[in-house]
This record gives structure tokens, sequence and C-alpha cells, in this order.
């Protein structure tokens, strides 16, 4: 992999070269993510030492290849410590920084309307784990899937949540009830869709994903509807990109006070980003949207102008994915991504769903893991 090596800077800086160009590493990162056996632990690969155990001015005093091992020797330590070159290159940082402001991670998928729900069929993720890892890689890359064919039975989505991970109690229980009667003497009212939303973004840490799972839906209309909360970002910051800064630059508020000994309240903005400029998530609620107090008064007006194009793209029917749920059929969002909404009734009959937000950690976690085992069984 590497051809040579080469220390400068008095052992600050380590350089291996490959045919595909040069690679840079310094000395304290080197040091710091040594992989031998005083540094981290052979049973669990966590890390031993703090930083302060390794001293300030450490330097690399020798270093050499070994086949697809890197040798290398620090100031503070008698023997050479044999790096992986694989996992050099795998974690190279020595790259020019070409992101814009905002950026999405290329691991992600943005889609808009017309795109097509990842899906898959209940039994086939319960019995084939290759089934069941293209559905959590679709989920994942999509930000929401769907699973068909599963039991008609309250608390199904338990399980389903069981295949990636686990779920996170709140005020409204393990999981909670959607159910709605709609009236035609009332139908003004039933009838109502709602704005696409992330939910409950009064929480701090947010629910990190949603599982909606239909057990009966005999009303007329009454679809689900999802958006891509990143795509919308996307097009604002090809649009208006001055929008999508000011959303990431100042918190909004959210609160909720519905019921009794409850009383949440969040600050954060509605465009997320990492101090990179990665976008890591939406927060968007109309009903739960408080009075924004941390927006200096020369910012208001543009903030709102911001707030009124973001709202706007959502509600963009080019933008959106709807699709009916039949018993038994559930979707999953990644709700730190991608919104949801109930269209409107235009007849009667019972609609009822239950919901339950298990965390998006384990999703990850359970994809990673997969795809290790895969990799090493291959
Ligand atoms: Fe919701």
């Amino acid at each position: 992999m590497f051809s040579k090596v080469k220390l400068s800077e008095n052992g600050q800086i380590i350089t291996l070269s490959s045919s595909g160009g040069d690679m840079r590493f310094h000395a304290m990162w080197m040091r710091d993510n040594a992989p031998d056996a005083d540094t981290r632990s052979a049973v669990n690969g966590q890390r031993l030492i703090t930083l302060n155990d390794i001293p300030a001015d450490v330097a690399i005093t020798d270093a050499g290849l070994d086949g697809d091992q890197v040798l290398v020797t620090f100031s503070d330590r008698p023997h050479a410590v044999a790096y992986d070159a694989a996992w050099l290159a795998q974690h190279c940082y020595d790259m020019p920084s070409s992101h814009p402001p905002i950026w999405i991670n290329p691991e992600l998928t943005t889609w808009q309307g017309g795109a097509r729900v990842p899906a898959a069929d209940y039994k086939d993720v319960m019995t084939d784990d290759a089934a069941k890892l293209d559905w959590l890689e679709g989920l994942h890359r999509f930000g929401v899937a769907k699973l068909d064919g599963g039991p008609i039975e309250s608390g199904a989505l338990m399980d389903v949540a069981a295949i990636f991970g686990y779920v996170r109690e709140t005020n409204y229980g393990k999981w909670f009830e959607v159910r709605t009667e709609v009236n035609p003497v009332n139908l003004a009212y039933t009838g109502l869709g709602l704005q696409a939303h992330t939910d409950n973004p009064y929480r701090d840490p947010v629910p990190t994903m949603q599982i909606l799972y239909c057990l009966e839906n005999a009303a007329e209309g009454g679809d689900s509807m999802v958006v891509d909360g990143f795509a919308c970002v996307e097009r604002l910051m090809a649009t208006a990109p001055e929008a999508a800064e000011i959303l990431s630059r100042y918190c909004a508020r959210f609160d909720y006070r519905g019921s009794s000994g409850v009383a949440l309240s969040s600050k954060r903005p509605m465009v997320e980003t990492a101090p990179d400029g990665e976008l890591t998530g939406i927060r968007f609620n109309n009903r739960s949207a408080a009075a924004f107090t941390d927006v200096p008064f020369d910012d208001m007006p543009a903030y709102y102008d911001a707030y009124r194009k973001l709202s706007e793209l959502i509600d963009d029917p080019a933008m959106q994915v709807s699709f009916k749920l039949n018993p038994g059929e559930c979707f999953i969002v990644d709700n730190t991504r991608v919104l949801h909404a109930r269209n409107g009734y235009t007849g009667e009959g019972t609609r009822w769903l239950q919901g339950c937000y298990p965390d998006k950690d384990g999703l990850l976690s359970t994809i990673a893991s997969m795809k290790s085992m895969k990799e090493a069984a291959e």
C-alpha cells in the first residue's frame, strides 16, 4: 500500500507515500491512536490512557514499513508500534476541505416527490439477514422506509423497533395511539390534514426515529405523506443560501404543555449543523413552535422570511411522497431529517395507528455490526 515513509519537522509529521499520493499525519494524532496493548484494550478496544499521559511534545523518532504495517517509534516509548496501513489510509485527514457552508453526508440520498420509499416484507426482514440489512440501509440512506405484511395486532410496532434498536419511553408511554373517528357531520374538523412536521421538537434530546404502525384504515383519504427535510435545505441552499444559513445560525424555541405535569421546552435551530457545516438535523413543527426570542431584532425579518421559504418548500407537492397505509403496514422515519404528515380525509371511517420512538443509534449500530459480520464471512 505505502511505498515510502518520511519524517519531518523534528518528527512532528510522518508522510506516507503511495501511488495515489502522500498522506501526512501528526505525531500527536499517531500516538493518541496507537493500537498497541498499552494504549488500547485488547478485549474491548477502548483507550486505556488519557491525553495527559502523552507528552505535549511527543515526536516520532523512527518509522519504517513492514509489509502491510507501518512501524512507528515515539519519543515516550521504547518499542515500535505497528499500525495497519489500510486502517491509516481509511482514517486519513490530510485532504483539502471543499465543503459548502452547509453540506449533506454523501452516504445519504436526498429525494423529492416521485421517489420510491424503500419497502420490504415483514416476514423477509424477520427471517433473512440479507433482506434485513438491505432494508435497514435503505432506511438510513433515505431517512424513511416502509414495512408491509406485518401482524394486525396492538403492540406489533414494538417487534418492528426490536429489529434495529430500542424504544425511548416518553410521557406518551412506550407507544401511543393515533386514533381518528371520522365523523361526516363534523368533517371540517376531522378532515383536517396536518402540515408536515418532525415530532416532538420540544424535547432535547429529540426523538430520533418514529414508527407509525397501521391497525385500521377504513377512512377515505388520510394518506400518510413524507418530505425529506434535508432535500428542502438542499433546495434552499441552491436558491436562497442566506435563508438556510440564518435558520442554522439562530435557535428557534419549541414547547408543549398539553397535559398536566408536562412542561417541555427546547431551544434549538430549525436547521442544525455540525461545526464543519454538515447538516445534522431539522426541527420543524408549526404546532409546537414557541415565540422566537433568540434572533436579534435586526435579523428577525430575515429570519421570518427564511422560515417562510422553508415552510413553502415543505408544503410544495413536488417535495412530497404520499402513500396509504393498510392494516399491518408501517413506516419509519428518521425524525431528525424526514417530516411526516397526514393528509385530510374525504369520507367516514376509522383510522387507528400506533406510534413509538426508537433511537437512531441502534439503527446505525445494527447496520455497522451486520456489515462487519458480513465482511468477515466473505
Ligand atoms: Fe407526527
